[in-house]
């Protein structure tokens, strides 16, 4: 639902909240510096968050709690064995009794319809923390670390206007190639919604019978991204000229009962430095995933090798949900053209 002006402010504050944050993340920064830094302001002081949570989570969970308190407020994890919602209330009267006491909900459902229920019948802001159909927060993540790491796709010539993480302008990224190899799912989704309206380009690879469900792709067409996009069968081919190669697992939570069948499917599709120099990457191409990340969909050399972004990326989930808690739960005021301190 955000404007590419909406994205870019919230990318801004974003590393504008990490950069004031730097005392609390490095624990030798020097007292100088310390002074200076202008602490986030407590704009959750007094407040209470609601993570309606009916999945598992590490990371969001983590970055939910975490920024919430980083903002003088508080997160109240409300999990699927916690609430009544689903088996003795409604979403539209969770929402509602919810809403007449938290400041914000942050919602992690099953379909996306409950989601949408959700928000329909709120009085506070919903912000989507992963549906079956997108994961919206992921893709601000990894804007935010390509970047931070804009130099690496710069070939090391700043160009003008280019400014490293050290300012609170989000560094230049030239336009990219973005390669998505694997199952069609909420992360690729948001990928899908975004990457083009920024000026990238998508060439993603999925078995024939995993591709974008019509509601989804409405959606990009509606936005115009479907020029941007290109959609194959051969991982090798999607690959071609990437400058990122992104994937995610490829059985969903939900998606248990069909362990056997998808990782037949998929079979192939493992992101490997072999895939990647056979189908013409980019020498330089950095690997980018969600997490939780199963070895089925990308082997040890690239996980845990030196083209991989992914705990970076991790860590981003932190002030990029910190900024949607600022600028969406705390100050009501995602339009505005600044944000002060
Ligand atoms: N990437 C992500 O959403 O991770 P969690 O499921 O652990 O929150
Ligand atoms: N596609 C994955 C993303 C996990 C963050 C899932 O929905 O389980």
């Amino acid at each position: 639902d955000l404007s590419v002006p909406q994205i870019t402010r919230i990318l801004q504050h974003s590393l504008s909240l990490k950069q004031r944050s730097e005392h609390l993340v490095k624990p030798f920064v020097s007292e100088t510096r310390q002074k200076n830094l202008q602490k986030p302001t407590a704009s959750l002081a007094g407040k209470s968050i609601a993570l309606l949570f009916s999945k598992r989570s590490t990371r969001t969970r983590l970055a939910a709690e975490t920024s919430a308190h980083l903002l003088g407020g508080s997160a109240l994890f409300l999990g699927r064995e916690d609430i009544q919602l689903g088996v003795n209330e409604s979403s539209r009267d969770t929402a509602r009794v919810i809403g007449g006491m938290c400041e914000g909900i942050f919602a992690r459902v099953g379909e996306h319809e409950e989601i949408e229920e959700l928000a329909r019948y709120s009085p506070v802001p919903v912000l989507n923390a992963l549906s079956s159909l997108w994961h919206p927060t992921q893709i601000l993540a990894d804007l935010l670390t390509l970047h931070e790491h804009a130099h690496l796709f710069n070939a090391g010539e700043p160009k003008a206007g280019h400014s490293t993480s050290k300012g609170t302008t989000p560094a230049v990224l030239p336009s990219l190639t973005v390669a998505y190899v694997g199952d069609s799912a909420n992360v690729l989704h948001d990928m899908l919604v975004t990457y083009p309206r920024l000026g990238h380009r998508l060439r993603i690879a999925s078995p024939p019978q995993y591709r974008a469900p019509k509601p989804v792709w409405d959606r990009v067409q509606e936005l115009g991204c479907d020029k941007g996009i290109w959609w194959g069968e051969n991982p090798r081919e999607a690959v071609q000229g990437a400058d990122v190669v992104v994937t995610d697992t490829w059985i969903s939570m939900g998606q248990e009962a069909e362990k056997t069948q998808r990782l037949k499917a998929f079979e192939g599709y493992q992101v490997t430095e072999a895939l990647c120099k056979e189908g013409g990457a980019n020498p330089d191409w950095k690997f980018l995933h969600c997490l939780p990340r199963k070895p089925d969909e990308v082997d040890d050399e690239v996980f845990y090798g030196p083209r991989s972004l992914v705990f970076p990326e991790a860590d981003n989930r932190k002030w990029t949900i910190m900024a949607l808690f600022d600028l969406l739960f705390g100050r009501w005021d995602l339009d505005a053209k600044s944000v002060k301190a």
